[in-house]
This record gives structure tokens, sequence and C-alpha cells, in this order.
């Protein structure tokens, strides 16, 4: 099987994991890593099995991701995958988690879906952890979102160490499981 992994990042988080995939998809596959920015839609053809990787801007996929996904043919022979890094808490960290990450990631999650929907993509599965935010981010969340100096240094603690081992472990996990599927 040919995979492409491919993906867009300004600061190293959604690198991480989509190196991580790679190097999983690489064990048993013709696999290529590639930085948005180096290809186009054409380019996904050419694969039986894509990944595609986005940070979250604006509790969306990145601008040029969305260009790509809105520019893809209908019906296409590869079958889609997606993963993304986003500052906010995921469910599983915090009691609050779920509803900050509807607000503020997951229409990353509908943006995949959506697309897919739309252009009868086969889409099999997203993966998404937290990555640590860059210091203009910070200070976005520290002045409106987080409610006290508490909750500040709580948060920060926590997602200083993103994406960690376990995120990455987690995201070989992901990819073996969407290859096995699409083998
Ligand atoms: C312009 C901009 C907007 C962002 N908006 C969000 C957001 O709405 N929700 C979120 O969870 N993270 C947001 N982030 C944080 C990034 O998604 C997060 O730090 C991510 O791990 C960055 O990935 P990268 O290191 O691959 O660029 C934003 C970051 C930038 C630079």
């Amino acid at each position: 099987m040919k995979v492409l992994v491919a993906y867009y990042s300004e600061t190293g988080n959604t690198e991480k994991i989509a190196k991580t995939i790679y190097e999983e998809a690489s064990k048993e596959h013709e696999a290529h890593l590639k930085r948005i920015k180096d290809i186009n839609a054409d380019t996904l053809n050419d694969y039986d099995l894509v990944f595609l990787g986005s940070a979250c801007h604006s509790a969306d996929l990145a601008a040029p991701v969305k260009k790509i996904l809105k520019a893809l043919p209908k019906s296409p022979k590869f079958k889609l995958a997606g993963f993304f890094t986003h500052s906010t808490l995921t469910p599983e960290q915090n009691e609050h988690g779920q509803a900050l990450f509807d607000e503020w990631a997951s229409k990353c999650i509908d943006s995949f879906e959506s697309v897919s929907g739309e252009k009868r993509i086969d889409f099999r599965g997203y993966y998404h952890c937290q990555g640590a935010p860059s210091l203009p981010i910070q200070a976005f969340i520290r002045s409106e979102i987080t409610k006290s100096d508490d909750e500040w240094e709580t948060y920060i603690r926590e997602a200083r160490k993103h994406p960690s081992q376990e995120d990455l472990e987690k995201a070989s996990d992901f990819a073996r499981k969407i290859m096995s599927m699409s083998n």
C-alpha cells in the first residue's frame, strides 16, 4: 500500500504526530512524509491511504488544510484519515474538557467528516491530542479562557507536556489500526 502523511504545523506539535505516523507506516508500506505546502490536491491521487494532519486554528483545521480538502475530487480512490493537535484540554484530561473541546477544537472533526461526506471520500477516522501552545496562544488562553491563576497554572503545567510520549504511542496505535483496516 502507498501511504502519504501530509501535515500543516507551525510550532512542531503536529509534525511530531506526523513523523510518528510516518514511521509506523514505513514499517510495512511505501510511505511518504510531506508538508502541506509541498503538495496539492492532485498529489493525493497517487496514494492508497492519506493521513492528513493539521494544527487547530480558530477551533477548526488550519486554512491550508481546509483548502486542500475543498479541492479534493469526488469519490477519489484513496482512503483518508485525519489527525490534529490543539491547545485545548481533552475530555480525558479535565472535567470541563468536553465543553472546552466542543467550543475550541471540535470543528476539526466536523471539517474532516463533512468534506468526506460531501465528496464521498472513504474517511477511516481521526486522532487528536493536545499540543503545547505558543506564547501568543498562551496569552490568549490566560486572558480569555482560564478564570483564575490556579486554573491557568494547572492548565499550562499540563499543556507544556504535549504531545507526550503517551500521545505519540497512541498516534502509532491509531496509524496501525487505520492501516490494518485499509489493506
Ligand atoms: C493562529 C492560531 C490559532 C489557534 N487556535 C486554536 C484554537 O482555536 N483551539 C485550540 O485548541 N488551539 C488553537 N491553537 C493552538 C494550536 O492548535 C496548538 O498549539 C497546536 O498544537 C499547534 O500545532 P503546531 O505546533 O503543529 O503548529 C491556535 C494556534 C494558532 C497559532
